[in-house]
């Protein structure tokens, strides 16, 4: 809980550089601003939300 928002992109993105896999990335994020600038500028393919949604199942609303 003590990491920023977001601190694992980067490895996502790099993954997705080495592979043409789908990539998901995941970790800590909580806001609509990180979620919608990750999925266009990210490099990922799509993302992955749990505790964000444990606290809110409506928040992709
Ligand atoms: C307290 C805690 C324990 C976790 N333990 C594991 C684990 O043992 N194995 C694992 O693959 N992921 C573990 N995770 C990662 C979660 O499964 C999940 O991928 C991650 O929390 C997703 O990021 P988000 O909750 O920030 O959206 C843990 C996460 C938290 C917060």
């Amino acid at each position: 809980m003590a990491q920023p928002d977001g601190v694992v992109l980067p490895y996502a993105k790099a993954i997705k550089e080495a592979t043409s896999l789908p990539v998901i990335g995941v970790g800590k994020i909580r806001t609509p601003e990180l979620a919608e600038r990750t999925l266009a500028t990210g490099g990922v393919d799509f993302i992955a939300l749990r505790r964000t949604l444990l606290a809110d199942p409506d928040w992709p609303r």
